[in-house]
Order: C-alpha cells, then sequence, then structure tokens
C-alpha cells in the first residue's frame, strides 16, 4: 500500500519566509544583495574563538562534548544575569534559559504561551521571524501602530489590551525598520501593560549595536516582573553560534524549560562553553565597538547612495544603530514587483509585505546595509535608485491618468 503522508492542520498552514526564499536567488556572486539580514562576516572574533576552542578542549574536553542541562551552562547563565543586574534591577541566574538562538525563545513562548486564536499583540510591520514562529500555533495576530519612533503608546487603549497574551515588542533598532524607541515612551508602554495585565515579550538582538554607544534602559528593566527579556550572540560575536537566551519571571521560565526539553534536551554544551570562554575579561566590551563602527560606516554609505539616487518621494529614516534602513514608496508601487526587475540586475531587497501581520503595506521595503561590503553599496544602490525613480514615474503617469 502507498503511504500517504497526512500533513497537520498546523503544518499545512506553514509558508515559507519571505527573506529565506529570497535569499537562495541571491545567493548568487554577481548579485549585490541589501536582502539578508547576515552580520557581516568581517565582524566575527575568528581568533578570540580559537582561543577560546582551544581553552575549552584542554580544560574540559568531556564536559564540553557530553550533554548538559536544560536550562544551561551554569556559569554562562551567571554571567548572562550579571550583565543584565543594570539600572537598579537584579536577574538571578534563575531566571534566565540559554536557548538554541533567540528565534528558538519566540518558538518556545509560541508553545507555552498561545492557545488557537489567542490574542497577541504585534507591532505593525513587525519581525517576520516572530510571526512565522507564532503562526504555528494559531493566534488572533492584533496589529499595534507604530511611527518613526516604533510603538504609539497613545494607541495602546484598555480595548486594544484588553485580553492579549502577550505583546511582541522590538525596541532597539527595529527589524524590519531599524527604528529605536524613546525613553518616554518604552516607560509608557511598560506602565499601560503592567496596569492592563498585559506580559510584554521584548526582542533585544541588536540594542548593543547602538552607534554612538548610548543604551536606552531595556523594557525588562523597568519591571522585570512583567517583561520576558530575550537576548541573543547572533550580532555580537556570530550567528552560526546559535546562542541566545530568555530572560523571564521563574515561575514562566519552569514552562519554558519544559518546552525546551521537548524541543532539543539544550542547547549545545560545546558552544556555551566556548561562548563562556570568549566573554572573559569584558572581550564583548572591546568587541563592539569595532562592529559599531563598521555599521555605522556602511549605513552612512548607504543614507549617501539613498540621498543621491532615490527619487524624492521616497521616504527612509536614518538609523542610530542596528542593521536596516526602511524604505516606503510612493502608494501604488508593489515592492515584490520591483524586487523581480532588481534581480534581472543583480540588485535584492526584501519587500516590506511579508513584515504585516494584518493590512500589509506594499509599497515598503528593507535594505541591510551590514553584509554587502561598503566598495558595493554605492553600485548596488545607483541600480536600486534608477529602478525605484523609473516605478515612482510610472506610478504618477498611472495615478494621473487615473
Ligand atoms: C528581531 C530578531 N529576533 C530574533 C532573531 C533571531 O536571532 P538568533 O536566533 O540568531 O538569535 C533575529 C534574527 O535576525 C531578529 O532580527
Amino acid at each position: 500500500m502507498t503511504t500517504h503522508i497526512t500533513i497537520s492542520k498546523r503544518a499545512q498552514a506553514l509558508t515559507s519566509s519571505a527573506i529565506r526564499e529570497i535569499l537562495k536567488v541571491t545567493e548568487r556572486p554577481e548579485v549585490i544583495s541589501f536582502a539578508g539580514g547576515l552580520p557581516s562576516p568581517a565582524t566575527f572574533p575568528i581568533e578570540r574563538m580559537k582561543q577560546a576552542t582551544d581553552k575549552v578542549f584542554a580544560e574540559c574536553p568531556h564536559a564540553a562534548l557530553q550533554y548538559g542541562p536544560t536550562e544551561g551552562f551554569t556559569p554562562l547563565r551567571e554571567w548572562i544575569a550579571a550583565r543584565h543586574s543594570k539600572n537598579g534591577v537584579t536577574i538571578r541566574p534563575s531566571q534566565v534559559l540559554v536557548v538554541t538562538g533567540s528565534q528558538q525563545a519566540l518558538d518556545l513562548l509560541g508553545k507555552v504561551l498561545i492557545d488557537e486564536g489567542s490574542k497577541v499583540l504585534v507591532e505593525t510591520p513587525s519581525y517576520l521571524g516572530a510571526l512565522q514562529a507564532y503562526s504555528l500555533f494559531q493566534p488572533a495576530f492584533s496589529a499595534m501602530e507604530t511611527d518613526e519612533q516604533g510603538i504609539v503608546t497613545d494607541a495602546l487603549t484598555p480595548e486594544k489590551l484588553a485580553g492579549a497574551r502577550f505583546m511582541y515588542c522590538l525596541p532597539n533598532f527595529q527589524n524590519p525598520t531599524g527604528r529605536r524607541m524613546p525613553l518616554e515612551r518604552r516607560q509608557e508602554l511598560v506602565r499601560k501593560a503592567t496596569e492592563a495585565g498585559v506580559l510584554v515579550v521584548e526582542d533585544d538582538p541588536y540594542g548593543e549595536l547602538s552607534y554612538q554607544g548610548e543604551q536606552l534602559p531595556s523594557l525588562l528593566s523597568m519591571n522585570p516582573d512583567n517583561v520576558v527579556y530575550m537576548g541573543s550572540f547572533s550580532k555580537v560575536l556570530a550567528p552560526g553560534l546559535r546562542l541566545g537566551y530568555i530572560i523571564a519571571p521563574e515561575a514562566l521560565l519552569g514552562k519554558l524549560v519544559q518546552a525546551k526539553q521537548a524541543a532539543d534536551l539544550h542547547t549545545p554544551s560545546f558552544s556555551q562553553r566556548i561562548v563562556y570562554e570568549a566573554l572573559q575579561d569584558n572581550f564583548l566590551d572591546q568587541h563592539i565597538p569595532k562592529i559599531r563602527e563598521l555599521y555605522s560606516q556602511q549605513c552612512n554609505l548607504m543614507l549617501d547612495a539613498l540621498d543621491k539616487y532615490f527619487p524624492a518621494q521616497a521616504k527612509w529614516n536614518r538609523p542610530a544603530g542596528g542593521m536596516f534602513i526602511w524604505v516606503t514608496l510612493p502608494a501604488g508601487i508593489d515592492t515584490g514587483v520591483l524586487l523581480q526587475q532588481a534581480i534581472e540586475q543583480h540588485v535584492a531587497f526584501v519587500p516590506g509585505a511579508p513584515f504585516y501581520a494584518t493590512a500589509p503595506q506594499t509599497n515598503t521595503l528593507r535594505l541591510s546595509f551590514v553584509t554587502v561590503p561598503a566598495e558595493k553599496i554605492e553600485s548596488g544602490m545607483k541600480t536600486l535608485g534608477a529602478l525605484v525613480t523609473a516605478a515612482v514615474a510610472a506610478n504618477s503617469a498611472e495615478t494621473t491618468t487615473a
């Protein structure tokens, strides 16, 4: 008898991430891709990782190759708790769960917090990987309004917040928009969420990448009893390590640990121990400024190219950190169509539509300025600028005739 494979309803609803699909096309060497959110390989601390690996093999090879606790390697949990114990807040190591990239944190949170139809508040637009991870659990997404300063806290009315399982927030150099929420909004957001009894989920892989080095207090620091924080080593060390963490109130952490046990038992002991060694002697404090400097230079190059090659009808932000610029074109232009034309001319970006949980704005796009080397940014943006200029002209001709 032929085997009949029945895919679960949950999995039937799955689609591939639009970005992963685009990345397949853009892997061709002739394509200048502003699409992927990949950190610049020039920032990977290869020597440091090699030394740390040698040390782990010399000092604890058996433990590094053995199974470990689900919660994570205790000294690494202590390091994470200490790093986040600031602004008058103390984080205990028992509040920390090490995960296999913060993407796993999104999946675990979905598993333990979302039932079919649960209301989940997300920014509009929001991180596509989170929308994808949560979607498996079939929530009812409710979009939170945003502007140039992130979530519009005035729009967080009691009705908007009522009954939400959690609110998913990216206060620092948001993916995809590169926006950062100012202090007053952060305070207002945490205050309103706490009053309404809505859990805040703070996803923060880019917070350390502020070009001027100044950091705003995390939502976590404003009320650790009502905020779940997700951190990652992907953007400050290397993403291939697949190392991230969740800081959560202990009651929730226990459930996350159980869900993680079922998923992968634990995050590799090997990468946890290597990263722990690499972090010693305040390594990040020497290393991160180099990443900030490179990204800030590349960001400026892209902003200069936008000023030079993009038409006045296109609008974009000037990020103070992170990896992305968000561009809005006149209404009527579909950046999905524009992408096809761009790929023919060997340039790529990510169309904005997949970043919206509801009501996609098809005239938006995300540009990443960190992966493409400086010398290619100008030529890629020149090609893209010409395409956008032509699309804007065609669109206004159509609008005038219509
Ligand atoms: C906002 C956001 N959250 C989470 C992730 C996942 O990061 P990782 O799993 O590498 O820690 C990313 C990756 O780009 C991201 O942009």
